[in-house]
């Protein structure tokens, strides 16, 4: 019998081109390079969010209606950035669980927000069914390597009429924007990371970032991919061009 990850039907994600050779090398890759670099993301994440720092994160988790008494799922949670503004607005630690590929970056996590947190990807969630009301993932799904198989595994866990709540950054429309971005986040905040950081797998990890920003899929082929997962009402909240906010309500 088929896994649920065999049964999934998405595109396969466009290749990076000279970090990997096939896309089932995608997660390795991702946890290797965040494992790497996971003391850097901090302080590179300040200087490279822009718009998409803590109070985005915050002002998006309240637009799409997450309140104090609701179980979180935070997926990809990193250095528990977008968790933390989970925090923020449930007020309880033991109503959230991180989950990150990356064992370095969870290691950081657990020092900046004390949650239960637990190593596993987002393709096949380490998780019992229905246990959450909201699902979230912060920046982290240009890095997965199914798109319809991660939707499942959100559904899956969470409740009827839970809430899926992605942000991400993707690739401008608008030619100014392109160039403007490429300019910031194409090459100005990876030469500035190496500079603050004096390390060079700062810039390494920046430029990665832009090649997935520049890679990613459109907004129309992860809506329909959400939709294709079981998910109603699912919409697409733009930002300058870049910072889009996905939701989707289990049905
Ligand atoms: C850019 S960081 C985002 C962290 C955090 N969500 C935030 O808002 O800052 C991306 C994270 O996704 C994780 N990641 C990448 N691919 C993943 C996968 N397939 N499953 C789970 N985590 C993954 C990485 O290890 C990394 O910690």
């Amino acid at each position: 019998m088929a896994t649920r990850h065999e049964r999934s039907v998405s595109p396969p994600p466009a290749l990076i081109t000279g970090y990997y050779a096939d896309p089932a090398a995608r997660l390795s890759h991702a946890r290797d390079l965040f494992n790497r670099t996971a003391r850097l993301y901090d302080p590179v994440n300040r200087l490279f969010s822009l718009g998409s720092g803590a109070w985005y994160r915050r002002r998006s988790l309240r637009q799409a209606g997450l309140r104090p008494g609701f179980r979180v799922v935070d997926v990809a949670v990193g250095t528990g950035l977008l968790a933390h503004e989970v925090l923020a607005l449930t007020g309880d630690r033991r109503a959230i669980i991180g989950i990150d590929v990356s064992e370095a970056m969870l290691a950081v996590a657990q020092k900046n927000l004390r949650i239960p947190l637990v190593q596993g990807a987002a393709e096949a969630l380490p998780l019992a069914d229905d246990i959450a009301d909201f699902v979230t993932m912060g920046y982290a799904l240009r890095h997965v390597a199914d798109l319809v198989a991660t939707f499942r595994e959100a559904r899956r866990v969470l409740r009827p009429k839970g809430t899926l709540l992605l942000l991400e950054i993707s690739t401008p429309r608008r030619w100014l924007t392109r160039i403007l971005a490429s300019g910031y986040i194409g090459s100005l905040v990876p030469l500035l990371s190496r500079l603050m950081t004096r390390d060079p797998r700062a810039r390494a990890l920046l430029r990665y970032h832009w090649e997935t920003i520049m890679s990613s899929a459109p907004p129309e082929t992860i809506m329909q991919a959400m939709h294709d997962s079981g998910f109603r009402d699912v919409e697409c909240r733009t930002e300058l061009d870049l910072f889009r906010c996905y939701i989707g309500r289990k049905a």
